[in-house]
């Protein structure tokens, strides 16, 4: 039967990140993966990971099965974190959640129960987005249409076009917005846009799907939400899709959440329970270590500043990185301007460059990324910079 088979293609950032650990240049840089790192390019585990997990390890008195949901105190503490324990779709009982293994498990529950609602489920994604986010939904049967969303020209975001499209999108469909620190552009919404956005969606009646895979990676754990809490006080219906992998730094545990609002709290306990068997469906219950060392840390007030603390560290580093490339870049000599990079937010910006110079920085310079010139900011150092800013404004001057 295997014979039938044809290879897939690879993986773009694993190819990548197998030439990288190949190339022996002493300056090379990868600025390819999207996982946070250090200034000395290491991914720590955080000190309030490493106390909750000591506690865990303790206090654990059985593996046995944890159920279709996951941890209940994982999730009522990581639906608030989101929502905001005050939110009225919290305080009036319309929100569910199951815990999930990762933000991509979360994707994949909310594409499998999308589809279980309507056969011939649209959802809506930004041009561009994640790249998962089309395989993700595609492998679930659904159809992937695109709004506008990233101006490269302008380095600037397409907002007319987004909600002229949104406009016409009907109530059947899901539109899959980015709560914050939007993968692979950096641009995220404003306050006000996302306002206007809210209001289309009310109007349009469609579902909302938002993504937050980087709370408290761009602006704080509160500013970063403002998109889901806005819009889950403000619509019937919206599902969240939330991952601990980043801003938990707990990536290889797989732990985020799926929740969904309804329009009450009879209505969210019938969506729960198709939630419910939909998970059942996939992968029958979530893994439990992740979910517990984030309930640990979220359940105690002092593990959770600890946590704030070094999120905040993280947050502050790229958004330092963003701002010393710019600055380093005009050091160099470098016109163009690259501005822009300050003002995004999050992992990922696209340098804005063409796939023949990406190439030449990685044949001349060993500096690492996808052709799409997204780079990852984590990747970025203050004993990289220099050789990075002058190797970029060589290419730009060829
Ligand atoms: C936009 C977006 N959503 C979801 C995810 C999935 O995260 P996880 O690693 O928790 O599956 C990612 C990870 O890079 C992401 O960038």
């Amino acid at each position: 039967m295997f014979e039938k088979l044809s290879p897939m293609p690879a993986d773009p950032i694993l190819g990548l990140m197998a030439k990288y650990r190949q190339d022996q240049h002493p300056n090379k840089i990868d600025l390819g993966v999207g996982v946070f790192k250090d200034e000395a390019g290491h991914t720590p585990i955080l000190a309030c990971v490493k106390q909750a997990e000591q506690h865990r390890i303790d206090t654990e008195e059985t593996k046995v099965y944890i159920g279709p949901t996951g941890s209940p105190e994982f999730n009522k503490l990581i639906a608030d974190l989101a929502f905001g324990n005050d939110n009225p779709a919290i305080t009036a009982n319309r929100v569910r959640t199951v815990s999930t293994p990762g933000g991509t498990g979360s994707l994949r529950v909310a594409a499998d129960f999308i589809k279980r609602i309507n056969p011939n489920s649209v959802i809506w994604v930004s041009d561009p987005t994640w790249a998962n986010h089309i395989g993700l939904f595609e492998a679930a049967g659904i159809t992937v249409k695109t709004y506008p969303y990233y101006d490269h020209q302008n380095k600037a975001l397409k907002f007319d076009e987004m909600l002229a499209t949104l406009s016409q999108i009907c109530r059947d469909d899901v539109v899959l917005l980015h709560a914050c620190c939007h993968n692979p552009s950096g641009m995220d919404l404003t306050t006000e846009q996302w306002d206007r956005v809210i209001d289309i969606t009310k109007q349009q009646g469609f579902t909302p799907l938002i993504d937050m895979a980087y709370q408290g990676f761009g602006d704080g754990v509160d500013v970063d939400a403002y998109g889901v809490r806005q819009m889950a006080a403000n619509v019937d219906d919206m599902i969240l899709c939330s991952s601990c992998s980043k801003n938990f730094g707990l990536y290889r545990e797989r732990i985020g959440a799926c929740s969904i609002v309804a329009k009450d709290s009879n209505a969210a306990d019938i969506t729960y329970s198709v939630i419910l068997y939909v998970v059942r469906c996939l992968y029958s219950m979530p893994p439990a270590h992740g979910a517990a060392i984030v309930e640990t840390i979220l359940g105690s007030s002092e593990l959770k500043q600890q946590w704030l603390d070094e999120l905040k560290v993280m947050r502050d580093r790229i958004n330092g990185n963003r701002a010393m490339l710019v600055n380093k870049l005009i050091e160099k000599g470098v016109t163009r301007d690259f501005s822009f990079i300050a003002e995004q937010k999050g992992m990922f910006s696209f340098l804005g460059i063409t796939p023949e110079q990406v190439a030449k920085l990685q044949q001349d310079h060993s500096i690492y990324m996808v052709d799409s010139s997204r780079i990852s900011i984590a990747g970025i150092g203050k004993t990289n910079v220099d050789y990075l800013a002058e190797s970029i404004a060589k290419v730009l001057s060829v």
